[in-house]
């Protein structure tokens, strides 16, 4: 079957972003060009190596994964290892991987890997901060003209933040990339805490991969129990929002998001609201829409995707 997406992962690794690379490595719809890993949720040195354990895990040792930008375009790296553990992939105990690590760079391979590929074929699913995308447009800007589309996770606005009242994880680390990338040009379907808020774990969903009963579920059982704890204490909800897989579902089955082309703008002047993403929701604004929002899922629906497809590795 031919792939009907042609994909570049950029990932910080992470929970969140592990079930997502293998809702895309347990669909035959996508072929994954490449992983790319970027300083987010833990140092890069981990990042790139959690990718290659999450690669192993789905028995896809071949596949290709390179390490990006080690820190943020500007400001100093902020990481995340309260939500997701020291090892940045708490939970399940996953080998040292065997496969390599790719010699090329990130930003490299992703310049090359567009610069190469028929225009408008291949889409970009960044998941963690946005510095190796906003690196990549900075060396070769022919490339935005290039990108299908970039599907990322990032962002909130009637949800608030989740990393500081204002701003959420992937654009507070990395706010000048955030604004490179949404003033791009390149069309954007934006996942942020608005919707993947409704994407809840609950224990009735983690027991549904626990009875597929493979290595890759089990694990996946595991990582979420792990990653779920820090959002339901903090948010005193049943369950952790899945904020990454929904980047995949969205190729693969867009009908269960909901949401509407808005303009969002990325502040990085004020420190109080340091990567805040406005999104002019109502239209009250003349600035151009530069991204499709998503707000709402089919939660069940999604999760439903997430434990066929996981259960195919
Ligand atoms: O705010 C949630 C985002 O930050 C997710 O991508 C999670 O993996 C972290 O990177
Ligand atoms: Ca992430």
């Amino acid at each position: 079957m031919t792939a009907r997406h042609r994909i570049i992962i950029d990932t910080d690794p992470g929970q969140d972003d592990a079930v997502a690379i293998l809702l895309a490595l347990g669909s035959p719809e996508i072929e994954v060009l490449g992983i790319t890993a970027v300083a987010g949720n833990v140092p890069l040195r981990l990042t790139e190596k959690n990718a290659r354990k999450v690669c192993e895990l789905a028995g896809k040792p071949e596949t290709r994964v390179y390490a990006g930008a080690i820190r943020p375009m500007v400001r100093p790296l902020v990481t995340a290892e309260q939500v997701h553990g020291k090892t940045g992939l708490d939970g399940p105990d996953l080998p040292e991987p065997v496969m390599p690590l790719q010699k090329q760079h990130a930003v490299d391979f992703i310049v090359e890997t567009l610069m190469a590929e028929e225009a408008g074929t291949v889409t970009l699913c960044p998941l963690g901060p946005l510095t190796n995308i906003a690196l990549a447009l900075v060396r070769e800007p022919r490339i935005a003209a290039r990108i299908q589309r970039i599907v990322l996770m990032g962002g909130g606005f009637f949800e608030g933040g989740n990393t500081t009242p204002a701003a959420e994880f992937n654009i507070y680390v990395d706010p000048h990339a955030a604004d490179v990338v949404f003033r791009s040009g390149v069309p954007i379907v934006m996942m942020p805490l608005d919707v993947t808020h409704k994407a809840l774990t609950s224990s009735a969903r983690i027991a549904a991969f626990r009875k597929l009963d493979t290595r890759p579920a089990l694990a996946t059982a595991e990582m979420l129990e792990f990653f779920e704890r820090f959002d339901e204490t903090k948010y005193g909800t049943d369950g952790g929002p899945l904020h990454d897989p929904c980047v995949i579902a969205y190729l693969l089955q867009p009908d269960l998001f909901r949401g509407r082309d808005c303009n969002v703008s990325v502040e990085i002047a004020s420190e109080l609201t340091m990567g805040m993403t406005v999104i002019d929701w109502w239209g009250v604004t003349k600035r151009p829409k530069n991204a499709m929002v998503m707000r709402d899922i089919d939660a069940d629906g999604f999760f439903a995707l997430l434990v066929e497809r996981i259960g195919n590795l």
